[in-house]
């Protein structure tokens, strides 16, 4: 239940406004440095994953949940790097599209959302296996791509 929760306010946190009193102690160039470092340890959460899926590295069912849990806790931090100001922020890969299309930025983010929280589910179940680990692997990651494809220099 509280897994669940947390994957919720993952995929909500995506442009929360109401942080702006946290994030004004941020600079713009700052933030987006945040938010780019959120995105690295997100990617380290996925490369072992899809390590373990291509039986590059032992499966460990137990070490792969764990990683879907530390991308639902970094991906809640998301949403406050995305504060106005980082609009067209030096050195930021985001296209300026997602700031005219904010449904569809966060529909892909919600995509996310709904992908992790299986992921979750899933890999916390008894008998998780690498074959039952790669299709809601492969969803998590297709739904990283899909927004990166649209929204990302
Ligand atoms: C809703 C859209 C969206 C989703 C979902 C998303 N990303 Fe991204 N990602 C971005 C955007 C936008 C940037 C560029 C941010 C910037 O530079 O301001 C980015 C940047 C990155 C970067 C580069 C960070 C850097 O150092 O510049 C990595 C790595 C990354 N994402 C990994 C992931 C992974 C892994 C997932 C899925 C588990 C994921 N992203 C899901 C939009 C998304």
């Amino acid at each position: 239940m509280l897994k669940k929760t947390l994957i919720i306010a993952a995929a909500a946190g995506l442009f929360a406004t109401t942080v702006a009193a946290q994030t004004n102690l941020f600079k713009p160039e700052d933030g987006v440095k945040y938010r780019q470092s959120i995105y690295r340890v997100m990617g380290a959460q996925t490369k072992v994953m899809g390590a373990m899926v291509k039986g590059e590295i032992d499966f460990d069912a137990e070490a792969l949940h764990q990683r879907a849990l530390n991308l639902g806790n970094v991906s809640g931090l998301l949403g406050e790097t995305y504060f106005p100001e980082t609009r067209g922020a030096r050195g930021s890969n985001l296209l300026p599209k997602a700031w005219n299309d904010m449904d569809g930025f966060r529909a892909k983010g919600q995509n996310f959302g709904t992908a992790l929280q299986e992921l979750i589910e899933v890999s916390g179940q008894p008998g998780f296996d690498s074959a039952k680990a790669r299709p809601v692997v492969a969803k998590v990651m297709q739904s990283c791509k899909s927004c990166h494809d649209e929204y990302r220099k």
